[in-house]
Formats: structure tokens, C-alpha cells, sequence
């Protein structure tokens, strides 16, 4: 009996520490940070924001990305052009030429988060026939707002319970609701200036079969495990997670999300930020119009001298069947002399469900056999 689970609880330990192990796929950092994204190139036709979205080509040009002195991207809207009423104003969008399945895991390293009146900044992902196949905000604001809050967005089936293992609070529960499933965060300095005067921090989103984790760390919190290691990670010190999303009866989440592209984008004003209502509640006293559009779009652009994203790193990582499809595409894309692109190749990786359950199941699990081998060894009769 003692050895049996002893056997059992040894072969499980190794498959679960072997799961908690993420490779990395890729990483967008220094010089090649703009390396594996499109650009929207054409105005936000998407949340009918005030902005055009650069190419990549004018976008380098008029320095709206670039990397600084200090090796981090700057992602950012124009801050020195005067815009006249009737004109939209220069921005961002990038999309990842990637696909990321069930097994991945993506952080992102940051030193700043754009924030201000108009302002509707997101890092998300989301599947390309949205709302099939989900979205999953991991930072967003608007205008003011001091904190960042996390969301799921989904067609209509999947709720948000209160799932035990979430550090955050719930907000919004239909995940099919304009709103999304939303998460609010009770750390300090998770957006805003609050996030730049401690020096940033990292976002984690976890994934997995077994559902979808993101944790947000100030920077004097960030784990050992993401400082020490870029070319693989253990998330197994990364504690609860900020924002749960098991895969439970409240939510398949494997029905409900297909691989995701990551996509950075700052829009103005638009179907959140600009919403009369919405707007009004943190800016009304921005300029003598109490309108978004002209008392903060309009004009030389002095007002957007804190809206820029600056990224130390975005890293994705892999495990199982997902490391295996993301080598295999790597392998097939380097030797093959054909014009297929990678991004192709990535979005043909499948998902693998049968993968065994693991990541928070796998800690819990480890923890259930650590205590078991110790009852099983300090008391060998029971
Ligand atoms: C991850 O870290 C835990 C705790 O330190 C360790 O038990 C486990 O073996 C590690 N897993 C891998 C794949 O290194
Ligand atoms: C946005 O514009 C593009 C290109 O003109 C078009 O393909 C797409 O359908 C538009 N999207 C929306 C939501 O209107
Ligand atoms: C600015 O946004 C508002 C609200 O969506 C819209 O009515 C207006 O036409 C936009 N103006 C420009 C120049 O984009
Ligand atoms: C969840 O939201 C969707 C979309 O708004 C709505 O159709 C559905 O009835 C809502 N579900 C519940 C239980 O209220
Ligand atoms: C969840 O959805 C997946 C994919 O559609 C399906 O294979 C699985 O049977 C569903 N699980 C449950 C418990 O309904
Ligand atoms: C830009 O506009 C703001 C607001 O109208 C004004 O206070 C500021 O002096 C202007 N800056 C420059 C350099 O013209
Ligand atoms: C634009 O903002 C940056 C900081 O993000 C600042 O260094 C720069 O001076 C601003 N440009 C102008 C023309 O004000």
C-alpha cells in the first residue's frame, strides 16, 4: 500500500515538475523586438478610436517604435504633432505573426504603461474570428484609471464562479457581456504612475488546458525564476495566480478559445475611452470642451508625453505538445526554401487536450504526494 503510492506519487512528481518546466519560443527583446509583429497600418476601424495606425515602415520613421538607449521598446503615440479638428492622430497596433496554444505562456516585462485623458492602451490577445475563439486582456486602462484590471471575453456559455485559487477579485461574471469576465487586482502600482514610480513589474498569463492564470508582480516582487532565467522557466514559485480562469463547469475554456495572437495597441477616445458617460466620470475638466476628441486629440500633442509602452521583454514559452508544434515549425520554416511563412506554420499547431492536466493541478497534486510519501514514511503502518 505504502509503496504503491509511493510509486504512484514518484511517477506522478516527474511528470508534474517535467510540466512546470516552460522552454522558450520566442523573444521579443533589444534590437529584434519588432521582429514577428504586423502592423494595423490604417486608422482604428476596430474601436473607432481618433487614431491612424502606422506601417511599420512610417512608424519607424516617425519613431513611434523604436528601441532605446536603454535596449527597451517604445511603443507610443505621436506626442509632438499638432492636429487639427477633423484629423486623427498617429498610434500603434502590432499583432503577433504567431499563434500561441494551449501549453504556452507569455510575459511581459515592463517599465511603462501609457496612460492619460483619451488614452485606451491594451497587451491582449485574442483569436483571429473574435469573439469565436476568445480574448484575454492582460493589461488595459482608460483615461485615469488607476489600476489594471484583467478580463476574459468570450461567446455567450462561459460564467466566472469564484474559483479558490485567485488573489484578485471578481468584477463581472458573464464572460460574453461587453464588459468580459473582469478581475480587479489588490496589489498597488498595477498601472498608471503608480506602475512606473516602482519601476515597472511583469505580467504572466499561464495558457493551459486546465485554464487560463495571470499573475502581475511589482517590480520588487518579480519571482527568482523569471529574473535568473531567460531560456527556460519554472512557474511552480510563482504563488496564486492574480486571475483565475480554471476550466470548470462555469467555463470550458478549451470550447471557448482557440489560439491566440498577441497584440499590442493605444488607441484615443473610441468605444470605451471616449464614451460620453465614461469619459466625463475622470476627465470632464481636461480642456473647455468636455469632449475627448477636441480637448485632447486636437492640439500639439503635449498632453500624450506619458503615453508609450516600454517593454523590457515579451517572452513566450512552451511545454509539451505545444513546445513540440513551435520546434517543429522552427525546424520546418528554417529548412524549408518555400514561401510559407511562420506565422502559417505556427497557426497549424493543434491543440493537444489529452495532455496531462498539470501546471496548478501538478503543484497541488506535488504537494498532496510530498504529503502523502511523508504520512507514508513517518507512519508506515497506516
Ligand atoms: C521547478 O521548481 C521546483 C521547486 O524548486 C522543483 O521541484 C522542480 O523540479 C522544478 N522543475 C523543473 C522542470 O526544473
Ligand atoms: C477594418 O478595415 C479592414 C480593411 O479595410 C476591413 O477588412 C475590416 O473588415 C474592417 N473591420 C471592421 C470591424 O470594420
Ligand atoms: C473621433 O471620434 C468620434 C467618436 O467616435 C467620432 O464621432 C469622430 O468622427 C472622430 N473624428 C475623427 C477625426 O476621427
Ligand atoms: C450573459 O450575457 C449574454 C450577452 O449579453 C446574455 O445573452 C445572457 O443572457 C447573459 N446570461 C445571463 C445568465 O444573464
Ligand atoms: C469542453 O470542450 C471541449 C472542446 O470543445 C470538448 O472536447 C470537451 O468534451 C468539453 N468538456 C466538457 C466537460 O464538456
Ligand atoms: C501645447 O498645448 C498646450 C495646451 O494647449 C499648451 O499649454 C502648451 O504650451 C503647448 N506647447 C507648445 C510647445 O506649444
Ligand atoms: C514626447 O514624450 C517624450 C516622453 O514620452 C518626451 O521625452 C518628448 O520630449 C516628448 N516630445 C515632445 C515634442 O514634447
Amino acid at each position: 500500500m505504502v509503496l504503491h503510492r509511493q510509486v504512484l506519487c514518484a511517477t506522478m512528481l516527474s511528470l508534474a515538475s517535467a510540466a512546470l518546466g516552460y522552454e522558450l519560443i520566442h523573444d521579443y527583446s533589444g534590437n529584434t523586438f519588432f521582429d514577428g509583429w504586423d502592423y494595423y497600418g490604417k486608422w482604428d476601424n476596430l474601436t473607432l478610436g481618433n487614431v491612424t495606425y502606422l506601417t511599420q515602415e512610417a512608424a519607424t520613421q516617425q519613431k513611434l517604435t523604436y528601441v532605446n538607449d536603454a535596449g527597451n521598446a517604445i511603443i507610443k503615440v505621436d506626442n509632438f504633432t499638432t492636429v487639427a479638428s477633423g484629423e486623427r492622430r498617429n498610434s500603434i497596433r502590432l499583432t503577433s505573426q504567431e499563434y500561441y496554444d494551449f501549453g504556452t505562456v507569455w510575459i511581459i516585462d515592463a517599465l511603462h504603461m501609457p496612460w492619460g485623458c483619451s488614452v485606451w492602451p491594451a497587451f491582449w490577445s485574442t483569436a483571429p474570428d473574435w469573439p469565436v475563439g476568445g480574448e484575454i486582456d492582460i493589461v488595459e486602462g482608460i483615461n485615469t484609471q488607476p489600476n489594471n484590471q484583467f478580463a476574459i471575453h468570450t461567446t455567450e456559455g462561459c460564467y466566472h464562479d469564484n474559483p479558490p485559487n485567485q488573489a484578485g477579485f471578481n468584477i463581472d461574471t458573464n464572460c460574453s457581456q461587453a464588459s468580459g469576465c473582469t478581475v480587479g487586482i489588490n496589489t498597488q502600482n498595477s498601472y498608471q504612475a503608480g506602475f512606473a514610480a516602482a519601476g515597472g513589474g511583469v505580467y504572466a498569463t499561464q495558457y493551459d488546458t486546465s485554464g487560463i492564470y495571470m499573475w502581475f508582480w511589482s517590480r520588487p516582487n518579480v519571482p527568482a525564476s523569471l529574473s535568473s532565467s531567460s531560456t527556460s522557466i519554472n512557474i511552480s514559485d510563482w504563488g496564486t495566480p492574480t486571475a483565475s480562469f480554471p476550466n470548470d463547469q462555469a467555463c470550458n475554456t478549451t470550447k471557448f478559445f482557440k489560439p491566440q495572437q498577441l497584440i499590442f495597441d493605444i488607441t484615443l477616445c473610441g468605444d470605451w475611452a471616449g464614451v460620453p458617460g465614461i469619459y466625463d466620470s475622470e476627465c470632464y475638466n481636461a480642456g473647455p470642451h468636455h469632449d475627448c476628441y477636441l480637448d485632447n486629440v486636437v492640439g500639439n500633442g503635449s498632453n500624450y508625453d506619458d503615453a508609450y509602452f516600454e517593454v523590457s521583454y515579451v517572452r513566450t514559452y512552451a511545454t509539451g505538445a505545444a513546445l513540440a508544434a513551435a520546434q517543429a515549425s522552427k525546424t520546418a520554416t528554417t529548412s524549408s526554401t518555400a514561401s510559407t511563412s511562420s506565422a502559417t506554420q505556427s497557426h497549424t499547431q493543434t491543440s493537444d487536450a489529452s495532455l496531462p492536466r498539470v501546471s496548478l493541478h501538478g503543484v497541488l497534486f506535488m504537494s498532496m504526494c510530498v504529503a502523502g510519501l511523508i504520512a507514508g514514511s513517518v507512519l508506515p503502518l497506516l
